[in-house]
């Protein structure tokens, strides 16, 4: 799998970009591991200006620092779950500011958008921006910013990030990319256009399904001062225990997902070519509606896969119980293989018109592929399937 390449030639690559994570905090000790720096607070006036970890801790920095290194950006903030940093970014808008979403967003991020900040005033918007004439309507709606995820979850649709950054700048509209499906390593939504690549650290950065955690990256001083600020006045720090296990899980971020998806791209072509399958959905197949897009903005087809069962509610629930190696469980990204049903899980907050409209039925699952062997992935897909008959 070809990921990205530093533009700067004397740059290391990624996997040496993730795994020296710099200064640990805890020079003359000669530690390999940074240090949990498990306090609340810090004398007054020490050399590295940390106050109250509200507000900063060494384990949020050094966390920070490979983010920004890998993204390739000026500045990122790390949060304590991606629910948080999207908190952070929604709470810098005010009364009246209007949201142009991606219809197809996760779940929570569309509970908190319409249960939450639509009460303090913030109008919320949502289009099919797999539509050209709906990127055209940027000018018209004018928002105060745009909401993007790319694949979107659970449909795994690709949006145009370029098109829509380049309308988006007309009118100097800021667009967030919520980048959690792809991550910095298959796609680059700032070297697209986007103002703010979000990531949900808890899925692939972490990838080892025991820690949560958010991030903000950026190249705009502006909102980065706005995110140190929310991160502060709205509590949505994480903790440094967290922030420690991603710094220890982000090493291994190219290793596993170079098998996760080969893995996924594997098992998509399978399942394709099984009757008791209705339709897949992997952004790098030829079948993919947007297949030319997803392939000239993403470096690989991620380790995602959407796929209808024939069947109903019962028979669909029946074959995520009969796996074996995935686990049906909310979550994804880590290197175990999990099962989710969106419509009774992940987007469960949903209400079922809107589901039907977005086309996420009884009989919908998406699958996240881990780092298991492909074999025993497909045998037990095979097995479960089999089930069924
Ligand atoms: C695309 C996407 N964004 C954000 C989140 C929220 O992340 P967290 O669970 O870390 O709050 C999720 C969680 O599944 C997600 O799938």
């Amino acid at each position: 799998m070809a990921l990205y390449k530093s533009n700067n030639k004397n740059e290391p690559g990624e996997n040496t970009r993730a795994i020296h994570h710099g200064k640990s905090f805890a020079e003359g000790t000669g530690c390999v591991m940074p240090p949990i720096f498990q306090t609340s607070t810090f004398e007054h006036g020490n050399i590295e200006g940390f106050d109250y970890t509200r507000s900063g801790n060494p384990n949020f920095k050094i966390l920070e620092k490979v983010l920004i290194s890998l993204e390739g950006c000026k500045y990122g903030t790390v949060f304590s779950s991606g629910v948080s940093a999207i908190t952070a970014i929604a709470a810098s808008l005010t009364n009246q500011d209007v949201i142009l979403c991606e219809e197809n967003l996760y779940g929570c991020t569309i509970r908190l958008f319409e249960k939450i900040f639509k009460n303090y005033g913030l109008e919320i918007i949502s289009i099919d921006f797999t539509k050209t004439s709906n990127i055209d309507k940027i000018s018209e709606l004018k928002p105060s910013m745009i909401w993007l995820e790319s694949p979107t979850n659970p449909l795994l649709k690709i949006i145009d990030i370029k098109s829509i950054c380049g309308k988006a700048k007309q009118d100097n509209i800021p667009v967030v990319v919520d980048n959690t499906f792809s991550t910095c390593l298959l796609q680059r939504p700032l070297d697209l256009g986007a103002t703010i690549s979000l990531l949900s650290t808890t899925k692939y950065i972490n990838g080892h399904s025991d820690a949560l955690g958010g991030a903000v990256l950026t190249n705009d001083k502006n909102w980065q001062d706005r995110m140190i600020f929310s991160q502060k006045s709205l509590g949505l720090q994480p903790s440094p225990f967290d922030c420690w296990l991603i710094t220890r899980g982000v090493k291994t971020l190219k290793l596993r997902l170079k098998q996760q998806v080969k893995n996924a791209s594997e098992i998509a072509d399978f399942l394709a070519l099984n009757p008791l399958i209705d339709s897949v959905r992997y952004p790098f197949r030829s079948d993919h509606p947007q297949f030319h897009l997803a392939k000239d903005q993403m470096k690989a087809g991620g380790a995602m896969i959407t796929a209808n069962i024939k069947g109903d509610l019962e028979q669909t629930f029946l074959f995520c119980k009969n796996l074996k190696y995935f686990t049906m469980a909310e979550s994804l990204g880590g290197i175990e293989s999990l099962i989710c049903h969106p419509s009774t899980m992940t987007h469960a907050s949903i209400s079922s018109n809107r589901k039907a409209k977005l086309g996420i039925g009884d009989n919908l699952i998406r699958f996240s592929i881990g780092c298991e062997d492909f074999v025993d992935l497909k045998d037990d897909i095979q097995q479960s399937l089999n089930q069924l008959l």
